[in-house]
């Protein structure tokens, strides 16, 4: 069903006894009902307060024309609007925090920098937690080991120098180069939680996010402590589990490579 604007409508007068050519007037009409635009989102829930109940697949309907384009947007207008009880992880909107990783139609990514696809609006959207972590509530995974995972890395400048606080340590731009591809990882756990050798070995392997970070020190002229940084690894689970699947480097939603970071750790291992 179609209506004639209002402008249209005021203006147009039909001579007497005639017809008007709406096409030859140039008369625009405008839908009153659109075509649907209207898309599910199926979201993975969870609640610690009720332990007996099964997860579910819990499915919301939102109109995209009412929905800014990315999937956390989508999100925080099911938890303003239609459902509070929904939980999940956010902060900085802009894919810096890391907080908002999930997985969205079976890839982990972050929500906020992922648009909802406006050509498929039919197509239902699945969104999980992150794969094999615990939940703590819905989309929310616990996080508590793999921090500490990031932890044993010492993630920090160590020296054996006395440092003086009022001097910078400085460094060339060739080393400072090569923390480029590393410096930029935001802990969100994406590449590692997509390893299927981090899904079976969680307790002993590090994973690709956090040996990533380990490189990322590796590589720092600045550091002296590069012995005991690979002394850390010489073991047959830390590093090498890693298997060159390459999942890591295929899911990272900041185009960054753990699994050449994990090459570049074991060709060290190998040299020293
Ligand atoms: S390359 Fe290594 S770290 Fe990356 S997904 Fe494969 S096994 Fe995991
Ligand atoms: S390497 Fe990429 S996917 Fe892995 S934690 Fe860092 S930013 Fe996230
Ligand atoms: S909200 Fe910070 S990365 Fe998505």
């Amino acid at each position: 069903m179609t209506a004639l604007s209002g402008l249209a409508r005021s203006v147009i007068r039909a001579p007497a006894g005639g017809r008007l050519s709406m096409r030859r007037l140039g008369v625009r009409y405008m839908a009153t009902e659109k075509p649907s635009n209207v898309k599910a989102f199926k979201i993975y829930r969870w609640n610690p307060d009720t332990p007996t109940e099964e997860p579910r697949m819990q499915e919301y309907k939102l109109d995209l024309s009412q929905t800014g384009p990315m999937v956390l947007d989508a999100l925080i207008k099911i938890k303003n609007e239609v459902d509070p009880t929904l939980t999940f992880r956010r902060s900085c909107r802009e894919g810096i925090c890391g907080s908002c990783a999930m997985n969205i139609d079976g890839q982990n990514t972050l929500a906020c920098i992922t648009h909802i696809p406006k050509d498929q609006p039919t197509k239902d959207m699945l969104i999980y937690p992150l794969p094999h972590m615990f939940v703590v509530k819905d989309l929310v995974p616990d996080m508590t080991y793999f921090y500490k995972q990031y932890e044993s890395i010492k993630p920090w400048l160590q020296r054996k120098d006395v440092l003086d606080v009022n001097k910078e340590i400085l460094q060339s731009p060739e080393d400072r180069k090569k923390l480029d591809g590393l410096y930029e990882c935001i802990l969100c756990a994406c590449c590692s939680t997509a390893c299927p050798s981090y899904w079976w070995n969680q307790d002993a392997y590090l994973g690709p996010s956090i040996l990533l970070q380990a490189y990322r020190w590796m590589a720092d002229s600045r550091d002296q402590h590069l012995p005991e940084r690979l002394s850390q690894m010489e073991n047959a689970f830390s590093v090498y589990r890693c298997h060159t699947i390459m999942n890591c480097t295929r899911t990272c939603p900041k185009h960054l490579n753990p699994g050449y970071a994990i090459s570049q750790i074991k060709l060290l291992l190998a040299k020293n």
